[in-house]
C-alpha cells in the first residue's frame, strides 16, 4: 500500500472507523491503531518538544498485512494528535513492508532508520538463508511529516557473512562523536545476536562488532535496543526460541534485558544474566527514547505475535493490539525499574481510600494502589481473573475472559505494593515500585467489572479519564 492508496482507503474508511469506535473493548488511555492493526512502536523521538510516536500499522486489516508507520504526538502525554501515516513500503527495497525503526535527532533534523522488507516468493525459499531481503533505510526530516527520498543505507551483502537473512530493527544512537546502529539478528548457525555499525556521519556505516551470550537464549533478537539507565548500560532485546523454565519464559517469545558492561571503544563487553522486562501475556517489541521532560521512556507493543491466545473479539470489530503505557526507567542495582508515567495521574477522579481487609467495587477504567503490610493476606479478583501471592511466587491467573491466556507468575522476595492501570480490555500491575511488571489484555463479559480486593494495608482506588485524541 503506497501513500496513494493509503489516501484512496482513509477517503472510503468512515464505516470501518465508526465501527472500530463502536466497541465496547476500545481502551480509554492508550494509543491503539485508528483502525485495523498495529505492532511495535518505531521512530520514538523529540520534535521542536513534541514527542513523536510513530508504530507498525495496517490500518486496512486486523491480522497481520502490510506494515506502515501510523503517527501520534503529544506534548503531555495525555492529549494527544493523530496524523496520517508517515512511512509506505513504496520503493523496491522496501516493497513487503516499512519494518521496524528508530529515530535520531540532531541539528533540527529527524534521521529515520527502518527495515525494508523484501520476500521473494518466484520459488521456493527457507526464508532463513535466503528468500529475504532486510535493507537499512534512512530518510530525513525537518519536521516530522515530510522527507525527500529514501536512502539504501546497508543491504544483506553488507552484513557480516555469518549472519542468515534476518537482520532488522536498527536503532540508532550517540557516544562522544561517533554514531552507533545496532540490529537484532539471527546467526547462520541459529543464535540470536545483535551487531553493531559505526558512522561518523550518518550516512557511511562500517560493521564495527558482534554482541552475542554464551549461553543460548534462542535463535533470534528483534527489536535490540542499547540504553543506558543511570551508569548501567542494558541491551534491551526480545529474543525468540527460548524455552519456558518453570514460571520463567512462558511466552511464546521473550520481552527483556542484559545487563552488559560495554566498552564501545575496545569492542569488548560482559553480558549479565537475561531478565524478563514484563511477566504478562501480551507484551512485545519496546523501545527506549528520552522525551521532552529528559527522561528514558519505554514504550512496547501490548500483543505478541504467534501465541495460543487471541484477540478475536476486538479483532470481529476491526482492530487489534495498543501501545503500553509509557514507562519511566530507572534502574536498582543490575535490575531495570518501570514506572508508569506520573502525567497519567492527571487523568484521575474519585478517589477512594480503604484500609477495610476486604472491598468490592464495581469499575471500568481504574487505578488501583495497593500497599501491602502483610502478603499472606493479599488475593484481587477481578471478574474470573485472580492475583495471589503464596509462597513467594506471585500470580496472575485468568480464566473465561482471559481468551486462552492462563496463568503467568514470578518469584518476589516479598510483596510490598501493586499499582495496577485497568482500561477496559488491558490491565498492567507494577509491582514493589516497578520491580515487575504484568501486562496483559482481558474481554470481561459486562462493561462494568466486579473487583474484590482482601487485603491488610491501605487501597487507593480511582477512576480514570480518557486520553484526548484529536484526529489532525
Ligand atoms: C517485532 C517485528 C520486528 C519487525 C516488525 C515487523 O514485532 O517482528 O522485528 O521489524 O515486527 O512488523
Amino acid at each position: 500500500m503506497n501513500r496513494e492508496e493509503y489516501f484512496e482507503f482513509i477517503k472510503n474508511s468512515n464505516n470501518l472507523r465508526l465501527e472500530v469506535n463502536s466497541d465496547p473493548y476500545r481502551l480509554h488511555f492508550h494509543l491503539m491503531p485508528p483502525m485495523g492493526w498495529l505492532n511495535d512502536p518505531n521512530g520514538l523521538c523529540v520534535i521542536k518538544g513534541v514527542n513523536h510516536i510513530y508504530f507498525q500499522y495496517t490500518p486496512f486489516s486486523a491480522t497481520w498485512g502490510m506494515k506502515l508507520w501510523g503517527h501520534y504526538s503529544t506534548e503531555n502525554w495525555i492529549d494527544y494528535k493523530e496524523h496520517d501515516a508517515f512511512l509506505f513500503p513504496d520503493i523496491k527495497e522496501d516493497k513487503d513492508g516499512v519494518y521496524s525503526g528508530s529515530a535520531f535527532v540532531e541539528n533540527d533534523e529527524v534521521h529515520y532508520f527502518y527495515t525494508g522488507n523484501v520476500k521473494y516468493t518466484d520459488k521456493k525459499y527457507d526464508y532463513i538463508l535466503n528468500g529475504r531481503e532486510q535493507n537499512v533505510i534512512e530518510l530525513i526530516s525537518k519536521d516530522g511529516f515530510n522527507y525527500k527520498n529514501k536512502i539504501v543505507l546497508l543491504k544483506n551483502s553488507d552484513y557480516p557473512k555469518n549472519m542468515s537473512t534476518h537482520v532488522r530493527d536498527p536503532k540508532v544512537f550517540k557516544i562522544e562523536n561517533d554514531y552507533f546502529m545496532i540490529l537484532g539478528a539471527r546467526s547462520k548457525d541459529n543464535k540470536g545476536c545483535a551487531i553493531l555499525y559505526k558512522s561518523t556521519d550518518l550516512k557511511r556505516w562500517i560493521y564495527y562488532m558482534e554482541i552475542k551470550s554464551d549461553k543460548y537464549y534462542g535463535y533470534m533478537w528483534e527489536c535490540c535496543d542499547l540504553v543506558k539507565v543511570e551508569d548501567v548500560w542494558f541491551l534491551i532485546c526480545c529474543p525468540q526460541g527460548i524455552e519456558q523454565d518453570g514460571i520463567n519464559f512462558a511466552n511464546i517469545y521473550q520481552i527483556g534485558y542484559f545487563p552488559i558492561n560495554i566498552n564501545f571503544k575496545e569492542k569488548t563487553y560482559n553480558l549479565g544474566e537475561f531478565i524478563e522486562l514484563d511477566r504478562g501475556f501480551d507484551i512485545y517489541a519496546p523501545q527506549t527514547f528520552i522525551d521532552n521532560k529528559g527522561r528514558t521512556v519505554l514504550i512496547a507493543w501490548m500483543g505478541i505475535p504467534d501465541a495460543n491466545y487471541t484477540n478475536n473479539k476486538t479483532i470481529k470489530n476491526g482492530w487489534q493490539h495498543a501501545l503500553s503505557i509509557p514507562r519511566i526507567l530507572s534502574k536498582k542495582g543490575n535490575k531495570i525499574l518501570q514506572q508508569p508515567l506520573p502525567e497519567l495521574e492527571s487523568l484521575r477522579s474519585n478517589k477512594k481510600v480503604s484500609t477495610d481487609n476486604h472491598i468490592k467495587f464495581l469499575v471500568s477504567t481504574f487505578e488501583l494502589i495497593i500497599d501491602i503490610e502483610d502478603s499472606n493476606k493479599f488475593l484481587l479478583i477481578m471478574e474470573d481473573i485472580k492475583l495471589s501471592f503464596k509462597n513467594n511466587i506471585f500470580s496472575l491467573e485468568m480464566n473465561e475472559s482471559g481468551e486462552g491466556r492462563d496463568k503467568r507468575a514470578v518469584y518476589l522476595e516479598e510483596l510490598k505494593n501493586i499499582q495496577m492501570f485497568v482500561d477496559t480490555s488491558s490491565i498492567e500491575i507494577f509491582i514493589n515500585d516497578g520491580e515487575e511488571v504484568f501486562t496483559s489484555r482481558f474481554y470481561p463479559k459486562n462493561k462494568n467489572i466486579n473487583v474484590e480486593v482482601f487485603n491488610k494495608g491501605t487501597c487507593t482506588y480511582y477512576d480514570l479519564n480518557n486520553f484526548k485524541i484529536v484526529k489532525e
